[in-house]
């Protein structure tokens, strides 16, 4: 079937078309029911199957065989090391270490947070709790303690695991004093903190509720993988909205595995015995899917890689790991091209490595502009697949879909919706498909397999960021419009949240943390363009009447409120004051305004706007603070 038949059948046909895709997969009790309403009301896949996720991505892949193929590569510039695990040596180490949580007392539902760096254990770590059926949350490294803290106080794990440093470039990180001051700062309490030392800076484990993660290993056994409900939660990822609290997003088992099995064949179009290499971070969506659950899944290596994409030691290292390991398939994030065309602008280091055995490129996280996409294409003379996505959808809404059919790719453009999602452009006062002249892009109900069914603890929640907006569709908060032959277009978010490196954060989380000086009356920060990051955070503050303090003083301690509240990922290095900000008659911070002045870009005058002749002076504070666009000559 082509493209259109096959996306066709999968709207008009959900149930026939999930159901044989259910098939592909390993059930111990196949699924009935295909479609059916959850007790909140939602839709739901494959109530009544039953299944183990690490089952489907280990012990069944040994059984077809594929027990002494290599499972995952842990290539560390960071460290000089390189390791191969096969399917067996893997399957055997994620036994053993749910064994670990199964002597913890780690139950089936129970919830275990994972702030690890990017080496096998993490990977480990994730399998060991889906193989027990305990609920993983993976925090991100970069995190501070008072946003680890946050998803503690959310999630309520029982066990805390990390390791004893990260290592960024050539700074190590110790992780240790960061999670002790997360626990002493949550009010939930964690029963144990399992710490994996590594050599280049061990960890005291001084608190009672500390444990060695080698020593426990030695003591344990092996646990057999639990069978779980399709609707099971096998993850919980905190994401960035517009307040400042994360959102949890749930992923379940069921549907989960049959979109990653669906997703691994239809949109990256890579065969079992193929080696896959996503070049993220396992604190991130991507690094859910495509570096631990995905490939492996599908019989595939991965590649977990510890290093940076420059000065790791060079703007060579992706073209080094491809070479030295055969990828076929490749993702990241276009910052990352960006950073190592900034070093290496005529591609000289690719001349070093056979890449040779790459069919297709593909990028997400962040749009991927012209420049970057020609600049590639030009370089690598293969299909550079621009896919989009998003940590609530678990997998592409957006691609080319090169397993089904392939498309000739536009600069710009994800190409066109994935089977299963009903991607539609609606003009933001729900006044009708506006496709070609762009407005928000939502997706009819019911998505398919795979999203979010809920947010953890909170369905209200869910209810008003997704699904209020726009009734029988699911907003997905990003703007964008679909050119006459029907290619997708992303031009970015249309509420606060932003876009830094790949980093998806949110503005109201920085916005906190910076109302919280004493110096600060009101503040905004809002997201700009960076020609490296892609976007940037820029604060502006009025100060309290009365307040007489030194404003590259006040600018230094608010940089690094944010960094040691929020993470040094944040990129947060710019304050500008301001008398005033430009609001509605209502009183909401135009941010979006204020956003495209920076840029130097077009903006429509709010009819709300409370005093149009702010716009000027915010102009003005960017232009002589030398921030933006609109301040380069
Ligand atoms: N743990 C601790 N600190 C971290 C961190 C982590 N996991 N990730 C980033 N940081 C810190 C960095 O050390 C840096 O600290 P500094 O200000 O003290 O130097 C700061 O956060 C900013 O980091 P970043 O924006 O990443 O800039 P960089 O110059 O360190 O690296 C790139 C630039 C392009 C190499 C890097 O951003 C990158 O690899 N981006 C790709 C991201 C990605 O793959 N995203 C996945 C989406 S699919
Ligand atoms: P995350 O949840 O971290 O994956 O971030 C999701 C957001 O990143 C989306 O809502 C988009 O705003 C942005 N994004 C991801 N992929 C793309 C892409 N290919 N093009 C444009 N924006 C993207």
């Amino acid at each position: 079937m082509n493209y259109q038949e096959t996306f066709r059948h999968s709207l008009e046909d959900p149930e026939g078309f999930w159901r044989q895709q259910a098939d592909k997969i390993a059930w111990y009790r196949k699924p009935q029911t295909i479609l059916s309403k959850d007790a909140n009301g939602n839709d739901a896949w494959f109530v009544d199957g039953s299944l183990n996720t690490a089952y489907l991505a280990l012990d069944y892949q040994i059984e077809q065989g594929r027990g002494e193929q290599v499972a995952l590569i842990y290539d560390s510039p960071a460290t000089g090391q390189l390791k191969r695990y096969t399917f067996l040596e893997l399957r055997d180490e994620v036994a053993r270490f749910a064994d670990v949580l199964v002597q913890l007392n780690v139950q089936s539902g129970d919830r275990v947070i994972i702030y690890m760096p990017m080496i096998p254990e993490a990977a480990i770590a994730i399998l060991a709790c889906a193989r027990i059926g305990a609920i993983h949350s993976v925090v991100f490294g970069g995190f501070a303690p008072r946003e680890l803290a946050t998803r503690i106080d959310d999630a309520e794990p029982c066990v805390i695991l990390t390791a004893s440093c990260g290592i960024e470039f050539d700074k190590v990180i110790p992780y240790k004093p960061l999670v002790d001051e997360a626990i002493r700062i949550a009010s939930h309490d964690v029963r144990h903190c399992v710490v994996l030392q590594r050599p280049e800076c061990e960890a005291v484990l001084a608190s009672a509720i500390d444990l060695d993660w080698h020593q426990l290993l030695d003591k344990a056994g092996s646990a057999p993988p639990v069978p779980v409900s399709s609707d099971h939660p096998l993850y919980i990822l905190y994401t960035s909205g517009t307040t400042g609290k994360p959102k949890g997003v749930v992923r379940d088992n069921g549907g989960h595995a049959v979109a990653l099995n669906y997703s691994m064949e239809a949109v990256y179009g890579v065969q079992p015995g193929e080696v896959f290499w996503a070049a993220s971070d396992v604190g991130w969506v991507v690094g859910h899917s495509y570096i631990v659950y995905g490939p492996l899944m599908r019989g595939c290596t991965t590649i977990l890689f510890e290093g940076k994409p420059v000065r790791t030691p060079d703007a060579g290292t992706f073209w080094r790991v491809i070479a030295d390991h055969r990828v076929n398939v490749f993702f990241t994030a276009p910052t990352a091209f960006r950073a190592i065309r900034k070093e290496d602008p005529e591609a000289s280091c690719l001349a070093d490595h056979d890449v040779s055995s790459m069919r297709t490129l593909f990028v997400a996280g962040e749009r991927t502009d012209p420049s970057t996409y020609d600049w590639l294409c030009n370089i690598l003379g293969i299909p550079v697949i621009d896919h989009w996505w998003q940590t609530e959808t678990g997998w592409p809404v957006s691609a080319d879909p090169v397993g089904i059919e392939y498309f000739e790719p536009r600069a710009g453009s994800v190409c066109m919706p994935v089977p299963g999602f009903d991607v539609k452009i609606v003009s933001e006062d729900w006044m009708g498909a506006r496709n070609s002249s762009g407005g928000a892009v939502v997706i009819g109900l019911p998505l398919p397999p795979g999203c979010l069914p809920t947010v953890w603890g909170n369905h209200e929640r869910y209810l008003d960021s997704y699904l209020q907006a726009y009734p029988g569709y699911y907003h997905t908060g990003d703007g964008g419009y679909r050119d006459a032959e029907g290619y997708l277009y992303i031009m970015g978010r249309t509420d606060d949240v932003i876009n830094v490196a790949g980093h998806r954060l949110s503005t109201g989380e920085m916005e906190e943390v910076v109302a919280a000086h004493p110096a600060v009356a009101e503040c905004c920060v809002v997201g700009i363009e960076d020609q490296e990051k892609g976007q940037i955070p820029v604060g502006l503050v009025i100060i309290k009447d009365g307040v007489n303090v030194e404003l590259a003083r006040l600018q230094s301690e608010l940089v690094g409120m944010v960094r040691s509240e929020v993470g040094a990922f944040a990129n947060f290095k710019q304050v500008t004051q301001v008398t005033r900000l430009p609001k509605t008659r209502s009183g909401k911070i135009l941010r979006q305004v204020i956003r495209k002045i920076a840029d130097n870009k077009h903006y429509e005058m709010p009819a709300t706007i409370d005093d149009p002749a702010i716009l000027d002076e915010i102009r003005l504070v960017f232009v002589e603070s030398g921030i933006g666009a609109v301040a380069s000559p």
